[in-house]
C-alpha cells in the first residue's frame, strides 16, 4: 500500500461522521482516545520483561480471577486515557468491581464505554497474541450523573464495538454499525492505517474452537456437536474439522473474522453459580456485535446475544458465534434437546 492511499483511522472516522452521518463528534473522539489507549497498552505488551510487566500483581478481581500485572496496568490506562476528554459519562470493567464514573472536575459526556483491558491474560507471560475489547452505549435520558443501571443495555443498543489485538501486527478491529473495518498500527508513524473494510466471515466453516479439556463439564447439546464434527466425513456432519483454540477470544475472533469458523465456550458444570466463564459486557456483546457486522451470527445456543437483557455488570454468558451456517448447526443440536 503506497502511503498516498493510505486512510488513517482518524480520516475514517472524520469521513463516518460527515459524509455517513453515523457517528457523532463524541463517539469520534471516544473511539481515537480507546485506539491511543490500546497504542500505550501495545507498547507495554511489547517491552514485556524489559519493562517489568509480566507476572500477577497479587490482587484477584470481582470474579475471582488472579489479576496479572497487565490486566491491571491496561484498566489504568484506559481509564485515564478516557476520563478527561468530556466524552464519557462512566466506564465499566472486567477488571473493576463496580462502575467508574467520571469526576467532577471533569465534564461528563453522553456515552458509556465497557472494557476488557486484557483479554487472555494466560497467554502474556508465553508471548502469545493478547488484545483489549471495548463496548460502547449510549446513556438514556439526560439527568446528570450516571448509575449502574444505566449501563444494564443489551448488546443490540451499542453505538460501537472493537478489539485490538497485540500479536505479530497490532490491529484495531471496529464497528459503528456500518460493517467492519481493521486498521494495522505503523508503529514508525504511529498512526493506525485502514487495512480491511467491510470485512465478511465466510458462512461455511470447517473449523471448530472450543476448550476440549472440558468436554466432561459441558451440556448435553455441546457434547453431541463436538462429537458429530469429530467424527469428520463419515459422520452425521459430512465433513471433516480442524480444531484452533489460542485461549485468548480477541485471536480467536480475529481468525473467525479473516478465514471463518466457529466459537464456542460454552454453559458447563463446574461452577452452577456461573452460566458460563465469558462476560456478557465485556467480552460477548463487543465480539457479538462484531460478528453479526461481519455477517456472522452470535448465540447463547439458544437466543442471540445482542437481546439479552442485562440483570448485572459482570453477567456471564453461554457464547456460540462465527460463521453463520455453523452456528445455525450448533443452535439445532439446542432445539433438538429442548
Ligand atoms: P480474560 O483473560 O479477559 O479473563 O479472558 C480469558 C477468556 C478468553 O479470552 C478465552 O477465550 C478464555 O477465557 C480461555 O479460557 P480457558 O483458559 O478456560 O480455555
Ligand atoms: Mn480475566
Ligand atoms: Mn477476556
Ligand atoms: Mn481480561
Amino acid at each position: 500500500m503506497s502511503t498516498a492511499q493510505r486512510i488513517s483511522l482518524s480520516r475514517y472516522l472524520i469521513e463516518q461522521q460527515r459524509e455517513h452521518g453515523h457517528i457523532s463528534a463524541e463517539l469520534r473522539l471516544l473511539i481515537e482516545v480507546v485506539a491511543r489507549a490500546c497504542k500505550h497498552i501495545a507498547v507495554s505488551v511489547n517491552k514485556g520483561a524489559l519493562g517489568e510487566v509480566l507476572g500477577t500483581a497479587g490482587s484477584a478481581n470481582i470474579q475471582g480471577e488472579v489479576q496479572k500485572k497487565l490486566d491491571v496496568i491496561a484498566n489504568e490506562v484506559l481509564i485515564e486515557a478516557n476520563e478527561w476528554g468530556g466524552h464519557l459519562a462512566g466506564m465499566a470493567s472486567e477488571e473493576m468491581d463496580t462502575i467508574h464514573v467520571v469526576p467532577n472536575r471533569y465534564p461528563q459526556g453522553e456515552y458509556m464505554l465497557l472494557f476488557d483491558p486484557l483479554d487472555g491474560s494466560s497467554n502474556i507471560d508465553i508471548n502469545v497474541s493478547i488484545g483489549t475489547i471495548f463496548s460502547v452505549l449510549r446513556k438514556v435520558g439526560h439527568a446528570r450523573g450516571v448509575s449502574e443501571a444505566d449501563f444494564l443495555q443489551p448488546g443490540k443498543a451499542q453505538a460501537a464495538a472493537g478489539y485490538c489485538v497485540y500479536g505479530p501486527q497490532t490491529t484495531l478491529v471496529l464497528t459503528v454499525g456500518d460493517g467492519v473495518s481493521v486498521f494495522t498500527l505503523d508503529r514508525e508513524l504511529g498512526s493506525w492505517i485502514l487495512t480491511a473494510e467491510n470485512v465478511q466471515i465466510p458462512p461455511a466453516t470447517q473449523e471448530f474452537a472450543i476448550n476440549m479439556s472440558n468436554m466432561r463439564h459441558w451440556d448435553e447439546p455441546t457434547r453431541r456437536y463436538i462429537h458429530d464434527c469429530l467424527a469428520g466425513a463419515d459422520g452425521p456432519r459430512g465433513k471433516d474439522f480442524n480444531m484452533r483454540w489460542v485461549a485468548s477470544m480477541v485471536a480467536d475472533v480475529h481468525r473467525i473474522l479473516t478465514r471463518g469458523g466457529v466459537f464456542l465456550y460454552p454453559w458447563d458444570t463446574r461452577d452452577p453459580t456461573r452460566p458460563g466463564k465469558l462476560r456478557l459486557m465485556y467480552e460477548a456483546n463487543p465480539m457479538g456485535f462484531i460478528v453479526e457486522q461481519a455477517g456472522g451470527l452470535a448465540s447463547t445456543g439458544t437466543q442471540r446475544i445482542l437481546d439479552i437483557v442485562p440483570t448485572e455488570l459482570h453477567q456471564r454468558v453461554p457464547v456460540v458465534l462465527g460463521s453463520r451456517d455453523e452456528v445455525e448447526a450448533v443452535m439445532r443440536y439446542h432445539d433438538q434437546a429442548q
